[in-house]
This record gives C-alpha cells, sequence and structure tokens, in this order.
C-alpha cells in the first residue's frame, strides 16, 4: 500500500445554518470535513494541529487499529486530549477492511462539527464485489444546533436533565428544503438516466438513530461498517449513530428531482426528540426546469416504527460463509441503558432536573464509566501507572432481573468506577448485550474499538440461553463495529481478541457516554512482537 500524509487544522470558523452564523469548530475550515480516500493496505498518516480554544482527539471509527492503539483517539482512553496549540499524528494501516468508515472528534460533543469520511476502496488492481458504480457519494447525516454542542452537552451535565434536542438533521451538513434559509445550500447529488451511484452512507448524528430514504428509488445495501454484506434491496434504511450503509441506487425513475430525506428513528417513546426532516435532491441531469424544481419526497416510515428497523437489520448477511469464533473462552453478558440518581446531598435543585427531580445517568451492568483524568488508559496500563483503572468490570449484570418488567429501585442508580474488563489475547468472545429498558426502552448503539465482531442473533425481551442459542447465526453472519441493540431486546456478537491494548465499548449516542454508558476491555499482550502492542509514539500527548 502507499503512504498518505494530510494534516487536520482545528479551528473556529464561521458557520451559517438556519439563518443565523456560528464560530463552530471545524477541520481546515470545512463542514463536513475533509473525505479521506484510500485503498485496503493504505498507511495514513495524520497530523491533527489544534488551533482552537478546546482539547481535541481524533478517532477513526471503525479502523480496527491493530497493534496501533496509541492512534484510536478516544480522549483519556487511548491518549491524553491534544491541547489547543498542541498537535499530535496519527498513524495506522488499514488492513483487510473495505468500504465506508468516518473520523470524528472524540472529546466532548465536538464531534457535532468535527466529522468526514473515510473510504477505503479495494487493492490497486482490486475490485468491489458488486458492479462498479458510475459514481459514489458519501452521504454523512448528521445533526445541527443553534447553539453551541458543547454548551448544550455542558448545560445537560450541569442540571442532570436530558439535553436539549438538535434543531435540524443535515445531509452532509445541510439541513435542506423543509428548514428555514437552508434552501440555497441544500446538498444537490446530480445522475444520469440509467447510471449506477454508490452512497456510501454514514449517521454522524449526536444523539438519534435515523431513518433514510430516496423517493420512488430502491436501494441496494452491499456493505456496512466497512465489510461488504450480501446485496439484498429496500426503500429505506435506518443507521444508529457510528454506523455506516453502503446502498447502491440506480438512475432508472423518470428524469426529475427526487428528495433524499433522513429523519428519526425514536424508540424511546416517552423521551422528547427532533421530530424534524432533513433532505437533499438527487438531481437528473436531463430533468425538465419545472420537473427539477418540485422534487418528489419519499415516504418515511413513522417514527416509532420498530418492525421496519427489525426486518432491515435481519436482513444483513456476510455475503459468504465465515470463521465465526467458537469454542468461547469468555461469555459475557451486558445490560446497557438508563438510570436516575437521587439529588445528591450537596447538590441544589437547579443541578437535579431530571425526572422527580434526580439526574440522569447511565451504564453498563450497573457500572457508570468514568473516564481518567491525569493518564490515558492505555498509558497508564503499559507504562503500569497505578491507580488509574481497576480490572473488576464484572461479566454479568450484579442482579437478575426482568428487563420487561418492573425494576427494583435500586438498579436506578449505578455505582460509578473506571472499571476494565481483562481478556487473554486471543480470547474468543461472545457479548450478550442487553437493553435494561429502566427509564425507557430504547435502541442503543453500542460501539466497539478496535474490533469488528459478528453479530450472530438480535431479538426482544429478555435474553434467553436456553431457547435463543438455537437462533444464533454462524454461518454468515454480519461484520459490524457498532450493533444497534433492538429497543427493548437484545443483541448476541463474537470477536476475537486479537488485537493488544484498551478499547472502549460505548453507547454511540453520545449523551448516553457522558452519562457513563460504556467499558473498557483491556487486551493484553501476546507472545512476540507480533502479538505485542508497540511504545508510543514520541510525539504522543501526555496529559
Ligand atoms: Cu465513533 Cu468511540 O466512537
Amino acid at each position: 500500500g502507499e503512504i498518505q500524509s494530510h494534516q487536520f487544522v482545528i479551528r473556529a470558523t464561521p458557520v451559517k445554518r438556519l439563518c443565523k452564523t456560528h464560530n463552530s469548530i471545524t477541520v481546515n475550515g470545512m463542514f463536513p470535513g475533509p473525505t479521506l480516500e484510500v485503498r485496503n493496505g493504505d498507511s495514513l498518516q495524520v497530523q491533527v494541529v489544534n488551533k482552537a480554544r478546546y482539547n481535541v482527539t481524533i478517532h477513526w471509527h471503525g479502523v480496527r487499529q491493530m497493534r496501533s492503539g496509541w492512534a484510536d483517539g478516544p480522549e483519556f482512553v487511548t491518549q491524553c486530549p491534544i491541547r489547543p496549540g498542541g498537535s499530535y499524528t496519527y498513524r495506522f494501516t488499514i488492513q483487510g477492511q473495505e468500504g465506508t468508515l468516518w473520523w470524528h472528534a472524540h472529546s466532548s460533543w465536538l464531534r457535532a462539527t468535527v466529522y468526514g469520511a473515510l473510504i477505503i476502496r479495494p487493492r490497486l488492481g482490486q475490485s468491489y464485489p458488486f458492479p462498479k458504480p458510475d459514481r459514489e457519494t458519501p452521504i454523512l447525516l448528521g445533526e445541527w444546533w443553534d447553539a453551541n454542542p458543547i454548551d448544550v452537552m455542558m448545560e445537560a451535565t450541569r442540571t442532570g436533565a436530558a439535553p436539549n434536542v438538535s434543531d435540524a438533521y443535515t445531509i452532509n451538513s445541510q439541513p435542506g428544503d423543509l428548514y428555514n434559509c437552508s434552501t440555497q445550500d441544500t446538498t444537490i447529488v446530480t445522475v444520469d438516466s440509467g447510471e449506477t451511484n454508490l452512497l456510501r452512507v454514514i449517521n454522524a448524528a449526536l444523539n438519534q438513530p435515523l431513518f433514510f430514504a430516496v423517493a420512488n428509488h430502491k436501494l441496494t445495501v452491499v456493505g456496512a461498517d466497512a465489510s461488504y454484506t450480501r446485496p439484498f434491496t429496500t426503500s429505506v434504511l435506518m443507521l444508529g449513530p457510528g454506523q455506516t450503509t453502503d446502498v447502491l441506487i440506480k438512475a432508472d425513475q423518470s428524469p426529475a428531482s427526487y428528495y433524499m430525506a433522513a429523519r428519526a428513528y425514536q424508540s424511546f417513546q416517552n423521551a422528547a426528540f427532533d421530530n424534524t426532516t432533513t433532505t437533499a435532491i438527487l438531481e437528473y441531469k436531463s430533468a425538465k426546469k419545472g420537473n427539477a424544481l418540485n422534487p418528489i419526497m419519499p415516504s418515511l416510515p413513522a417514527y416509532n416504527d420498530t418492525n421496519t428497523v427489525t426486518a432491515f437489520t435481519r436482513s444483513f448477511r456476510s455475503p459468504r460463509k465465515v470463521q465465526v469464533p467458537t469454542d468461547i473462552d469468555e461469555s459475557l453478558f451486558f445490560t446497557v441503558g438508563l438510570g436516575l440518581n437521587n439529588c445528591p446531598p450537596n447538590f441544589n435543585k437547579t443541578s437535579c432536573q431530571g425526572p422527580n427531580g434526580t439526574r440522569f445517568t447511565a451504564s453498563m451492568n450497573n457500572v457508570s464509566f468514568v473516564l481518567p483524568r491525569n493518564f490515558s488508559l492505555l498509558q497508564a496500563h503499559q507504562q503500569g501507572i497505578p491507580g488509574v483503572f481497576t480490572t473488576d468490570f464484572p461479566g454479568s449484570p450484579p442482579v437478575k432481573f426482568d428487563y420487561t418488567g418492573n425494576v427494583s429501585r435500586s438498579l436506578y442508580q449505578p455505582i460509578t468506577g473506571t472499571k476494565l474488563y481483562k481478556l487473554k489475547f486471543g480470547s474468543r468472545v461472545q457479548v450478550v448485550i442487553q437493553d435494561t429498558s429502566i427509564v425507557g426502552p430504547e435502541s442503543h448503539p453500542i460501539h466497539l474499538h478496535g474490533y469488528d465482531f459478528y453479530i450472530i442473533a438480535e431479538g426482544f425481551g429478555n435474553f434467553d440461553p436456553k431457547k435463543d442459542t438455537s437462533r444464533f447465526n454462524l454461518v454468515d453472519p454480519p461484520l459490524r463495529n457498532t450493533v444497534s441493540v433492538p429497543s427493548n431486546g437484545w443483541a448476541v456478537i463474537r470477536f476475537v481478541a486479537d488485537n493488544p491494548g484498551v478499547w472502549l465499548m460505548h453507547c454511540h449516542l453520545d449523551v448516553h457516554i457522558n452519562w457513563g454508558l460504556a467499558m473498557s476491555f483491556l487486551v493484553e499482550n501476546g507472545v512476540g512482537e507480533l502479538q505485542s502492542l508497540p511504545p508510543p509514539p514520541p510525539d504522543f500527548p501526555v496529559c
């Protein structure tokens, strides 16, 4: 492969949306940020120069980072943040992944505006496992606030309440025709009749799973999270934040303009959400002026249409038979969900504005994850610095309960800790991820850093080891880095711990990370250099 060098300058840039101009944090003054286009086997070195007034890190979402954990990016997990005025060069190689990934800030809520596509094409001389498309277009779905997103986050932290919902969704950073002052900047994708376009759809929104559809056009899914899938046809996609989906779309309709549109999939019924719709335009070049002026709107599912989501996610298969890990060494059960902490004695009422005077919290196995402040976990692990973390993250929840029924009040209040779960190099791991439905049932997009995993089953209600194991797909399950755990249900993933380091696993709804819905795996070195993490690079940011 080749070596590609890039520079990302992080700085405040005037950005006008919804009739107002903001000083938004961007990369190289671009919003969305630059698209990186590489081939499988290429190496990237990206120098990130921080000219903003916030700490920043960049995460290469979905890149496996084999033995390059120092370049993964989550703040205080693999590195300390790049301080204002500082810089750090991320160096890593793409190994065996093809399709669409993306990069984003992994520090507070900066990723609201600091994100971009990472496109990985086959090695030189190799081709896609589907007919070569005539065009390729990244479609980045995002979320926009009139306020500074960092302020929105800090306000939520201060009050203990749910954060304000966004003011718009966006496609390639533009809200589109249905919002005020946005028409002239609506994203337009032009096509010739008869040609096929590869849309690389990325859900970069902070806190919202989204439906996506294109009026009158079928979408043929060919990949997700930089793994190919067995092609299947659908009229609508659902992506949890963090997920990507590659679709082929054939311009086989009468020459006109068609809206591509996205809006919320909201399974958490009693919560407020942004119920607006973002649009871009698929415009046939041969469309007559009149036809081009009034794009046709797709019909999107109802906000709470979980049946459509289930049918969609269950259509994913690997293209052929795959080697799913068997003879599992680590059989884990992780609960994921929200909670409500009682107002602590030293807090005043304005800090406890969650339901009934509580503060929102979230946890995995009833542990609310707390990031360290003086070292990154990876540095503390590699250098044997004591007191930064413990390795007692529970492999199963502390108490058994009925995730669909009434839950004991004590489970609403998780403990806090910086708890890691230690894995021997090469161990075969299964994790059942169960939505607790505490506070409310919700589809959590659970993302694992440093790995792809097979999603071997999903279902509703309580996971039942007696009957649900018979539903495991050990033949051709999809390979992903983010699983949308069914609302009020569960998903089962498997992977082999072949990448030493410290790897964050978390809900990709950003507010849930703030509330603690995360844990980390500590994967030990194996035998010899090829199974061990090398030392950090010389410019590695320390605290
Ligand atoms: Cu896309 Cu930990 O993130």
